[in-house]
């Protein structure tokens, strides 16, 4: 794997659009100490301080059509999971529909996953990963205190990045060629026995519409299903959810 490493870049997942239009093989990683302008889910920003966390795009080209994507984000998610729990003992991460992984309820790892689509296929996803890793809880700014967490402070000590980059990679790899040859099945399995949003009463904000009720579970497709209060059950693909 082609892997670009930066002191310093606008932002990851930015050049990641660059170099898959450039036609960049699958498997392709671009890493960077610190984001001047790292890019979170729906145009928000996403606080990339200097040497303290793991700012990441991977490349992944599988043959898959449109309405597959979000499983992709459902299999980082859980690799992500399964490499912490395989590196650390003081503490159980949790995922968030669909792709954010809280440590005893607050935000450690933000997934953002962007299509790259020709025709009606997909030409490459750009898997982008933000984690919190050795931030101490002043390292972060005030709007950020009550709700984000580092690996660090929840593992009680420094973590290594470089690890905990391989270990993610290493289980990402896995799921992903685990996908292409079984399917969705066991994965989905996976991202539901580590979920903290099944189960619960949630508001999930779309940008047509706010949704209450009960998260009863994802589709097959990663699609997340949430049954109403008057019985109906509605699907629900992008959205901002509140526990
Ligand atoms: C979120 O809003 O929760 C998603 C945050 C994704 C942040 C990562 S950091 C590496 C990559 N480059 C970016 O600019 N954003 C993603």
């Amino acid at each position: 794997h082609t892997i670009h490493y930066f002191e310093e870049i606008d932002s990851t997942q930015r050049l990641a659009h660059q170099l898959a239009r450039d036609g960049a093989k699958d498997g392709t990683i671009i890493i960077a100490e610190e984001q001047t302008g790292g890019k979170g889910r729906m145009q928000r920003t996403w606080y990339s301080a200097k040497g303290k966390g793991i700012w990441m795009t991977v490349i992944v080209r599988p043959d898959l059509l449109p309405h597959q994507a979000p499983q992709l984000t459902l299999i980082a998610a859980v690799s992500i999971v399964m490499a912490m729990k395989s590196l650390y003992t003081n503490f159980t991460p949790e995922i968030k529909w669909p792709n954010d992984i809280l440590i005893n309820g607050k935000k450690c790892v933000g997934i953002l996953t962007e299509m790259l689509a020709e025709m009606d296929r997909v030409d490459g996803l750009l898997i982008g990963i933000g984690i919190n890793a050795n931030h101490e809880q002043t390292d972060f700014p005030d709007e950020l205190q009550e709700i984000a967490t580092s690996v660090a402070i929840e593992e009680k000590q420094k973590v290594d990045r470089a690890q905990l980059v391989a270990e993610i990679l290493s289980y990402l790899e896995r799921y992903t060629d685990e996908y292409i040859e079984n399917g969705f099945k066991s994965i989905k399995q996976l991202w539901v026995e580590h979920s903290c949003t099944i189960g619960k009463r949630i508001r999930a904000s779309t940008i047509r519409e706010v949704i209450e009720g009960q998260a009863i579970g994802i589709t097959d497709e990663g699609v997340l299903e949430i049954l109403l209060d008057n019985g109906q059950i509605k699907k629900v693909y992008s959205a901002d959810i509140e526990i």
